[in-house]
């Protein structure tokens, strides 16, 4: 199996390193070969080498902060045709989120989907503000869209409700996803300062490069459209999401509440309202017991379902080999999907 990467950032990188060392190990033990016949980043050039690029290579260049350039081989490949020249089977979306748009993350799925790839993103923009185009998309052309990584990294969401969930509908989801916000609440609980827990969550990586994308619900009013399109069939975009960030509460009230024994915690909640889901994004001061008031930058999601009332899943403190992993469990869903088709024609 052919693999390509738009993005080559921090999930690449680390999906790249793990392709190497553990990721590799279960493919051989499956008896799956794949090779990585393409890159394309923003600012580090492209490489597309048809008989597989030396990941080792490739990342020590863009970790030197050199172009893949000189590691492509063939004819040049004008801007914007990186998708039309690479010879992929599976292309892995991983280019920075616009929570605003959602691109051009989404045209790029679009674009490989309708050319035959399967498309594999961690990127929400895409499930938020387009999933059932893309999903309808990659049903006509028989691929597979898959998004694991969108929504609480490597814990399984969608594929929890896809594979183990049969027959069930979801009534509502209660969330809270966004662990730069839980990170900051906690520090403003301890008595830090909003400036300094923000300045820490930077450093941390787990601020999005702007975060008031984070302190204003924006990333959370993302997510949120994301489970409501996906897990309840609706078509929710961001901007309807009625949405309050954390900017306004006041760092003593929460030292106060905390002294109380209350967390206040941005939790994104979906619920339907006729044939309507209602997305809204607000922060909510928890007791401490409350399954959604996680410590430090842990996520949480309850789910309220018609079959097997109200379920959870927990991610203590999200790492990035998390989001790696949701990468490779969509490319070992997309390989059995074709291996059962094989059986199944055979
Ligand atoms: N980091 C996490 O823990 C995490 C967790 C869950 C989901 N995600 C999602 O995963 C995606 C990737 O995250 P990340 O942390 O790896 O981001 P990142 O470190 O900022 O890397 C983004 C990569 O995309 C490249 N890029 C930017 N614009 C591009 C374009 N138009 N065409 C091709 N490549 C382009 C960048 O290239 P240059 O650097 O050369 O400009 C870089 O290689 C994001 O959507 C993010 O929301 C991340």
């Amino acid at each position: 199996m052919r693999l390509a990467f738009l993005g080559f950032g921090n999930v690449g990188r680390r999906f790249a390193e793990l392709l190497g060392g553990p990721y590799g190990e279960v493919l051989r033990a499956r008896g799956e070969k794949v090779r990585v016949t393409g890159i394309a980043t923003g600012r580090h050039g492209l490489a597309i080498d048809p008989r597989g690029l030396d990941l080792g290579a490739c990342l020590a260049r863009v970790g030197r902060g050199e172009s893949l350039d000189a590691l492509h081989r063939g004819r040049p490949v004008p801007k914007g045709a990186f998708l039309d020249r690479v010879p992929a089977d599976v292309l892995f979306e991983i280019t920075p989120l616009d929570p605003r748009r959602g691109e051009p993350a989404t045209a790029h799925c679009r674009k490989a989907l309708s050319l035959g790839l399967h498309v594999v993103t961690a990127n929400k923009g895409p499930v938020a503000f387009a999933y059932r185009s893309l999903r309808g998309l990659a049903e006509r052309k028989g691929v597979s869209f898959r998004h694991e990584g969108a929504v609480m990294d490597g814990v399984p969401v969608f594929n929890l409700v896809e594979r183990c969930l049969p027959g069930n509908r979801i009534h509502a989801f209660r969330g809270t996803l966004n662990s730069t916000t839980s990170h900051v609440l906690s520090r403003l609980a301890e008595g830090w300062t909003l400036s300094r827990a923000v300045a820490e969550a930077k450093r941390l990586g787990i601020a999005e490069a702007d975060p008031s994308n984070d302190l204003d619900g924006w990333d959370a009013a993302v997510k949120g459209c994301a489970l409501a399109n996906v897990l309840m069939g609706g078509s929710v975009r961001p901007s309807e999401v009625r949405r309050r960030g954390i900017s306004g509460l006041l760092p003593a009230r929460v030292r106060r509440d905390a002294r109380q024994g209350f967390r206040w915690r941005l939790v994104v909640e979906g619920r339907r309202r006729g044939r309507k889901i209602a997305v809204r994004v607000f922060p909510a001061r928890l007791p401490a017991g409350d399954p959604l008031a996680g410590s430090g930058g842990d996520a949480a999601l309850l789910l309220e379902t018609s079959l097997v009332g109200t379920i959870g899943v927990l991610e203590g403190g999200g790492t990035i080999d998390q989001t790696a992993y949701a990468l490779f469990s969509d490319l070992l869903a997309i390989q059995d999907l074709l291996r059962e088709g094989v059986r199944r024609a055979s």
